[in-house]
């Protein structure tokens, strides 16, 4: 009685890595190879304002304090816009030289075609894309009941299906197309981040290694399976984001995306971007909410008033469901680390940073920091309140990136999540297998290692 009492009022404290004993070293991070990003990080990490590494000839500074990481992202955008080579490298054989790993002026004229086409302005056509594909996911989880399901494959299936959808079309793409793609993304990620860290030590490209074939094979299989796609939507005649994308043009006039690889690296760009993220924070958020029954008892209430065929508008209303995203994002934001290389001399606080050195935000520290957060380790959703959330230093909070260089689809991927808990929590009532604990594991992104089984039983 006594126990059950105090675990009611303490918070849910889910699940992160221990930190490591001591500060990491550049030797133990290649050691690792293998291992999780995160668990590198010893616990003062999540107190310290800006750390630094110094490798041969480079320097790498990790800042983790809102006023330097303002500098980095926003002010001094031009001195840091450009992505880490280790970004760079990694995203290349997939999405080639497109906006997300480009910098300078192939960006700002791509960023500046794209971006509107993301805007909230425009977010309503996309909302019955939404709402097909979660509706699709619901069916199969239904039919699923009460089994266990792996929420991770799913989700990232089903926001692949979502963005799909909003290129190709109804008659373009085909659900079995988004669940190729999302497993081939995966593999593809698994595959490369082991092949990086083999260049971080120093093996030229060209060294055969397993991984290196597995990951271009992987990157070949999705670049052919958008190009087939492509093929498929005669010019014209697909959707407006497509359409918009096709026929981006510079200033004077000429086409911005001219040739079949580069729009399949834009192409592909857009399907990367948009689906691994949402999936995973759908992800964290259903694991989060079985843990909490009160977090998910007040997320029903709110999302029963939601209409069977929501638009913009309808979301107003939904202040809680959107905070307990949010707080699902600031302890696992999907992308949890940001990197960038200096592209001029500069000054960070008392280091004197070279072109070609590394800056990196990692908001998995900034999100936990002790100085900027009370309990900064307990799922606490109250925190993202319009209230409270006002009371939030800025800068401390960015699961979206910051600055010239934010995420194109935030408002995009902020509505598509919540219309997915919409219909999935409608119909459906999901909890954590016993004895089942999700392991953050964090490499280009962060996922749950091995997957989310959770089990999923029907209602009604
Ligand atoms: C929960 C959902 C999402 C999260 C957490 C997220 C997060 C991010 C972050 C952190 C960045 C910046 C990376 C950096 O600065 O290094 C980014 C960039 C980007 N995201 Fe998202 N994203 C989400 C959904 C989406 C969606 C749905 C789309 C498109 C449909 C999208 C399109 C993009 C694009 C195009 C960029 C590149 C922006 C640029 O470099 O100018 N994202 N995203």
């Amino acid at each position: 009685m006594h126990a059950h009492a105090a675990a009611a009022t303490l918070p849910l404290v889910p699940p992160m890595p221990t930190p490591a004993a001591r500060p990491p070293s550049f030797l133990r991070v290649l050691l690792r190879g293998r291992g999780d990003l995160l668990s590198l990080f010893p616990e003062e990490a999540y107190r310290r304002q800006v750390m630094s590494f110094r490798m041969p000839g480079r320097l790498l500074l990790v800042v983790n304090h809102p006023e330097v990481v303002r500098e980095v992202f926003v002010n001094r955008h031009e001195t840091y816009q450009r992505k880490s080579r280790f970004m760079e490298q990694a995203l290349a054989p997939v999405i080639g030289d497109s906006l997300f790993i480009n910098h300078g002026a192939v960006w700002a004229e791509r960023r500046a075609a794209i971006g509107p086409e993301l805007h909230p302005s425009k977010l309503d056509r996309f909302f019955p894309l939404f709402l097909r594909a979660a509706e699709e996911m619901a069916e199969d989880l239904a039919r699923a009941a009460p089994g266990p399901v792996d929420l991770s494959a799913a989700f990232a299936a089903a926001t692949a299906r979502v963005v799909m959808l909003a290129l190709f079309g109804e008659t373009g793409s085909r659900r079995e197309d988004a669940a190729a793609l999302a497993s081939a993304f995966a593999a593809y990620q698994a595959a490369a981040e082991n092949l990086d860290l083999l260049h971080m030590l120093g093996l030229p490209a060209w060294f055969p290694s397993p991984q290196g074939r597995t990951a271009r094979r992987q990157a070949a299989a999705i670049r052919c399976l958008i190009a087939r796609l492509l093929a498929g939507v005669p010019p014209g005649a697909g959707p407006p984001l497509l359409e918009a994308v096709r026929g981006a043009r510079r200033a004077d006039g000429s086409p911005l995306l001219e040739g079949g690889e580069v729009l399949v690296n834009e192409i592909g760009m857009l399907l990367l971007a948009g689906s691994e993220t949402a999936a995973n924070t759908l992800t964290w958020t259903l694991y989060l909410m079985a843990r909490h029954p009160e977090t998910e008892r007040r997320v029903r209430e709110e999302l029963a008033r939601l209409p069977a065929a929501p638009g913009p508008d309808a979301l107003g209303p939904l202040t809680f469901t959107r905070a307990v995203l949010q707080e699902a994002m600031r302890l696992y934001p999907p992308v949890a680390v940001l990197s960038r290389q200096a592209l001029a001399a500069d000054r960070i606080r008392r280091w004197s940073l070279r072109p070609g050195d590394t800056v990196m935000c990692v908001p998995w520290l900034l999100h936990r920091h002790a100085d900027w957060w009370e309990h900064p380790h307990a799922f606490l959703p109250e925190r993202f309140l319009p209230e409270a959330a006002r009371r939030q230093p800025k800068f401390t909070y960015m699961p979206f990136g910051l600055g010239p260089r934010v995420c194109a689809g935030a408002a995009f991927g902020m509505a598509e999540m919540q219309v997915f808990l919409g219909v999935l929590l409608r119909r459906l009532a999901f909890s954590v297998p016993e004895g089942f604990t999700p392991r953050p594991f964090c490499r280009l992104t962060l996922r749950p290692a091995g997957g989310m089984p959770l089990r999923v039983a029907t209602r009604r």
